[in-house]
């Protein structure tokens, strides 16, 4: 009798000397997660959207996708500014989703998620996430690279001289609490502890402020 179920399809992996099967999937959604370690999404006291972990959760189990779409909750994704913040991986295609600081907005993940299940293919954002989605990656220089999302132009490295070389979070130089007076430069950072670890060894953060 043939087990496997409809629609899924599996993959045998070898791993530590035995043989597993692992189900494939469309993608994943990775939600940065302050239960889950974040240092700012979710973080009312940062001004963030206190989000639980079950709200995005409940929505997906309700939604029974569970075998087409994983879902991750995770630490700190990078661009911690922005956040509340999503990764969607999907059909092969990173989708960064920022400022999700609208409970509205989960419903609206997993809607353009399930669509874009349903379609077997990427489609383009609903409007309410249009301004969401933005491509953070950068550009490999090939042709079969996607980019997608809202594209704006790189700030020249105008924006350098704010960013935290240590956690990369952009500061702003008027308010910083946290700087230190640095080979004639003005060096901010978002927390003393990214300060201590810039002061053991200054020059290897200094590549930061090189731009590309
Ligand atoms: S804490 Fe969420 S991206 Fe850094």
């Amino acid at each position: 009798m043939d087990k496997k179920q409809p629609g899924i399809s599996t993959i045998r992996v070898s791993a530590r000397g035995e043989d597993f099967r692992v189900v494939q999937v469309s993608g994943n959604l990775f939600v940065c997660s302050k239960e889950n370690g974040s240092c700012c999404c979710g973080w009312e006291e940062k001004g963030r959207l206190p989000v639980a972990n079950s709200q995005w959760s409940d929505e997906w189990e309700r939604r029974g996708i569970r075998n087409r779409l994983h879902l991750t909750f995770s630490g700190c994704l990078g661009p911690c500014v922005s956040g509340n913040n999503a990764l969607l991986q999907i059909h092969g295609q990173s989708i960064w989703l920022f400022d999700l600081n609208d409970p509205s907005l989960i419903g609206a993940v997993f809607d353009y998620a399930e669509q874009m299940l349903a379609a077997g293919a990427i489609v383009s954002p609903p409007g309410e996430l249009e301004a969401h989605i933005q491509e953070r990656y950068l550009h490999p220089g090939h042709n079969a690279w996607r980019t997608f999302g809202q594209t704006m132009e790189p700030d020249g490295g105008d924006g350098l001289d704010r960013l935290d070389p240590v956690c990369l979070m952009d500061v702003d130089p008027d308010t910083a609490k946290h700087r230190v007076e640095y080979e004639g430069r003005t060096i901010v950072f978002c927390a003393p502890a990214c300060k201590k670890q810039f002061l053991a060894a200054p020059e290897s953060f200094l590549p930061v402020f090189a731009g590309g």
